[in-house]
């Protein structure tokens, strides 16, 4: 199996199809990066290379720029790079892609806001070369404007390069599903999905505008040169679809298969779903290691429908896996897959005292284990491992739990009223009036009062004391940590400062844990749960010459959207038909997040439905693979650090 992961910095420059690696199922030329931080750098180092060789020839250089988060870090360093390495933007012509409609400029929802936020407040480009599309225009004069700004972009010479992301709808640009190859800059309706995607950032769908103003596919297949960026397993999906399927008008982007200077910059994430990542031996000669010949084995039962135990030689034939067969006897790969299955199912999260632990996920000893479940929002623990945890404090643990960000953005301010208004009525203040006025007063999109914030977060420490002393724990084993990082009041976050991990450090050193549990969701690298996970990593890194490391493990489980792959799972803990229920009382002790829930996502249910269904679907995978029959599974994955 040749190796598409990007280690050492590599050239992301376009090779013509047909000779790049992996052609069978590809059509677009794709890099793939271990993470998303390297290659954002060396897709602005591309960008930094254009306009200096501009500058060399006296030339302008013509750039097409997206908004959403896929830039971000792209813009981050093309700042850092006219900040310490003196990269001047004077000769820079900016065409932006889109623009919300309506919007005004100064709403912090929009693409200007957002552009200038992140780059043009920053480098020295002349006010004059930028162009966003105006989200203010009159309706009955939005043709002629599109037409101008298309008409502006022919005028400078057309776009040397054009940076895009992809929307899950396979938009590029706002170019939703049934946007023509043809197409021009013009209004576009926004999909469904598009405005689901857009609603956190909006605090509510029904914050999202309806329309945009978008360049269309013909403006931006034009460019000269072109770089998609993808991040995050949310993003697969569509990024397999755009590469290897058909050119369609219901994919958008699938029509950058005909272009002949496109290459996408990808994260191993954003790359899983492609065939030479997720069935290799589909692909080409594969060298079999342990982990990939349970993913194949496992995949291959997914394709027959049949148990491991059931597999026969015609079925490793059949299906693409006679390379497998060749080096090894089915019998054999059968039983090997089988038992590694077999040795994750664990009742004893905690290791099982006094038995023999050579195939067990966790040491027996100590039996009595400190434990720490770090929850990134208040609610995590319960939603993502509320059987293992009832376990673990069951069968004896000091178990702790951390919530490591206040989520006080997550609470509506109908929700925040309610409690205002009791606080009132039981102990009139000025304090508490003040609260209720922000709220009354409150316009669209304004930023909570710090004192309003306190409030929503307040709300929802009580209703995790609710959620912790159910599961039978004691206050004293319930931490905040508030982690500064999140309590900007808005979506966006900050990064990661040394005051967030000297908080991680500091508890995880009182506390002296033999476990601890994370979420180790990767599916938004942006993300708060990408953020908390990488926190517990740079405290843990910190700690590691501290002697309780290294008796140290740690266990990720995956958030409220995603499962492990049954391959990547090390543990999985049985429940109970019983503790199914109790874990689903525990998360209705988080009331402000029942119901009409601000942060859905694309998916209507509430989060314990969510939570039942994945446990009991993985609970069916294990019982379809030929293990035994439970009601839900918890899953987890040992990361060692
Ligand atoms: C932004 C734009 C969109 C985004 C796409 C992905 O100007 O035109 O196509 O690139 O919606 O958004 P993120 O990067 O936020 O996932």
């Amino acid at each position: 199996m040749k190796t598409t992961m990007v280690k050492k910095k590599r050239d992301i420059n376009h090779q013509p199809i047909g000779q790049f690696e992996e052609t069978r199922f590809e059509k677009i030329h794709n890099v793939i990066f271990s993470d998303s931080n390297e290659a954002s750098i060396r897709v602005a180092e591309e960008i930094a290379e254009l306009i200096r060789k501009k500058q060399n020839q006296n030339r302008t250089c013509v750039l097409g720029l997206a908004t959403g988060s896929s830039p971000i870090r792209v813009y981050e360093e093309l700042v850092r790079m006219h900040k310490e390495e003196g990269l001047s933007f004077q000769n820079v012509v900016t065409f932006n892609l889109d623009e919300y409609l309506p919007m005004e400029k100064s709403n912090i929802q929009s693409y200007h806001y957002f552009m200038h936020e992140h780059l043009f407040n920053h480098i020295d480009i002349d006010p004059e070369n930028v162009h966003i599309p105006d989200g203010t225009v009159a309706t009955e004069d939005t043709t002629a404007y599109c037409l101008g700004y298309e008409r502006k972009i022919k005028e400078y010479g057309g776009l040397d390069f054009q940076l895009l992301g992809i929307g899950r709808t396979g938009h590029i640009g706002f170019n939703e599903p049934g946007s023509h190859y043809n197409s021009g800059t013009r209004v576009i309706t926004l999909d469904h999905i598009t405005r689901v995607d857009a609603a956190p950032s909006f605090l509510g769908i029904a914050n999202v505008p309806r329309k945009a103003i978008t360049m269309g596919i013909s403006t931006v297949r034009k460019a000269k040169r072109i770089i998609l960026l993808g991040w995050g397993e949310n993003k697969a999906e569509i990024i397999k679809k755009t590469i290897e399927g058909e050119i369609s008008s219901q994919v958008p982007a699938t029509y950058l298969q005909n272009h002949s200077n496109c290459t996408f910059i990808l994260d191993t994430g954003a790359a899983s779903e492609l065939t030479k990542n997720k069935t290799p031996w589909l692909v080409d000669a594969c060298e079999w290691t342990e982990e990939l010949k349970a993913k194949a084995i496992i995949w291959l039962c997914e394709e027959t429908g049949k148990t491991v135990l059931s597999l026969t030689d015609k079925d490793y034939n059949d299906n693409g896996m006679a390379d497998l067969l060749s080096k090894e006897d089915s019998y054999d790969l059968n039983i090997q897959i089988f038992n590694k299955l077999q040795h994750t199912i664990t009742g004893w999260p905690g290791g099982k005292p006094n038995a023999d632990d050579t195939h067990r996920p966790e040491r027996a000893e100590p039996a009595k284990k400190r434990v720490i479940i770090f929850s990134p929002h208040p609610d995590d623990d319960v939603i993502s491992m509320g059987g293992t945890f009832d376990r673990l404090v069951e069968q004896g643990h000091e178990v702790h739990v951390i919530y490591q960000t206040s989520g006080n953005i997550a609470v509506s301010d109908t929700d925040a009223r309610k409690f205002a208004e009791i606080a009132m009525n039981l102990n009139p203040s000025e304090k508490v009036q003040k609260i209720i006025n922000s709220i009354n007063n409150k316009q669209d999109s304004q930023i909570d009062s710090p004192e309003l914030r306190r409030l929503k977060g307040d709300i929802r420490r009580s209703e995790s004391y609710a959620a912790t002393r159910y599961m039978g724990l004691k206050d004293a084993h319930v931490h905040f940590l508030d982690l500064p990082f999140y309590e900007t009041g808005t979506i966006k976050k900050n990064n990661l400062s040394e005051e967030d991990i000297a908080l991680m450090v500091d508890i995880i050193k009182q506390i002296k844990p033999h476990q601890i549990y994370a979420a180790g969701d990767l599916a938004d690298p942006h993300g708060t749960h990408k953020v908390c996970l990488d926190a517990v990593l740079e405290a843990l890194k910190r700690l590691k010459p501290e002697p309780f490391i290294k008796d140290c493990w740690l266990w990720l489980y995956r958030g409220a959207w995603h499962e492990w792959d049954i391959n990547e799972i090390e543990m999985c803990v049985p429940m109970s038909p019983g503790q199914v229920l109790k874990k689903r009382n525990a998360i209705f002790c988080h009331q402000s997040q029942k119901d009409g829930v601000m942060f859905q996502g694309d998916d209507s249910r509430e989060f314990w439905m969510r939570a039942e269904e994945r446990n009991r679907d993985t609970a069916n995978k294990y019982k379809d693979l030929g293990m035994s029959s439970y009601a839900a599974m918890e899953a987890f994955v040992r990361h060692k650090f």
